[in-house]
């Protein structure tokens, strides 16, 4: 007999998590990760945000980490913890901001992306992103290319973010 899936959790957004709990699922999804000084800096302006998916005790499982102006959005990191991978978690966390954005008739979203990312290019293309060219050694350790991607509310994927990289790590993934 083929056993029934259990049920998921139930899982909720959190828009205005702690720095800290931030901070620690980026360390176990992005080691060493950016760490906290890092993330405190980022958060302390108004236009990075993050969120947390977690379940209704209040633990993290995955988190999202984005810049906005206006319409406009960069994500900045996305993950979920690996146990927790492949179960439509990483999709939900996108589609939030994603829903946000579209309530902008011009919103769009940008991202980057480590070339050799096959998971994730997939949940982009499965999102609705499309490619929008390509940055040669974009990332370093291992030194790899970047391929961007955008997503819009109107579907015109020509255009360069607005976002402000002021205080963004360079090779963010
Ligand atoms: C990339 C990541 C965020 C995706 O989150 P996830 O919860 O595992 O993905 P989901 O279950 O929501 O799947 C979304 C889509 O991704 C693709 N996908 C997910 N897991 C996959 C796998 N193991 N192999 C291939 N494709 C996969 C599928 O196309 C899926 O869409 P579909 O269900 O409509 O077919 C997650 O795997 C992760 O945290 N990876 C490590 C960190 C990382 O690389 N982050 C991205 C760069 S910042």
């Amino acid at each position: 007999m083929v056993p029934t899936p259990k049920p998921y959790h139930p899982l909720e957004i959190n828009q205005n998590p702690g720095v800290s709990e931030l901070e620690r699922l980026d360390r176990s999804i992005f080691p060493p990760g950016w760490g906290l000084e890092m993330y405190t800096s980022l958060l302390k302006g108004e236009r990075t945000h993050g969120w947390i998916l977690e379940t209704v005790e209040g633990n993290g499982v995955g988190f999202l980490c984005f810049q906005r102006i206006d319409d406009e959005a960069e994500v900045l990191r996305i993950g979920v913890l690996p146990e927790h991978q492949g179960k439509g978690l990483g999709k939900r966390l996108l589609e939030g901001l994603l829903a946000e954005m579209g309530t902008h008739g011009d919103g769009k979203v940008f991202l980057e992306v480590r070339e050799s990312n096959e998971t994730a290019r997939k949940l982009y293309l499965s999102c609705g992103f499309e490619e929008a060219g390509r940055r040669e050694k974009y990332y370093s350790n291992p030194p790899e290319a970047a391929v961007n991607y955008v997503w819009s509310a109107n579907i015109s994927a020509t255009e360069q973010p607005k976002t402000d990289h002021s205080n963004s790590p360079a090779g963010r993934e």
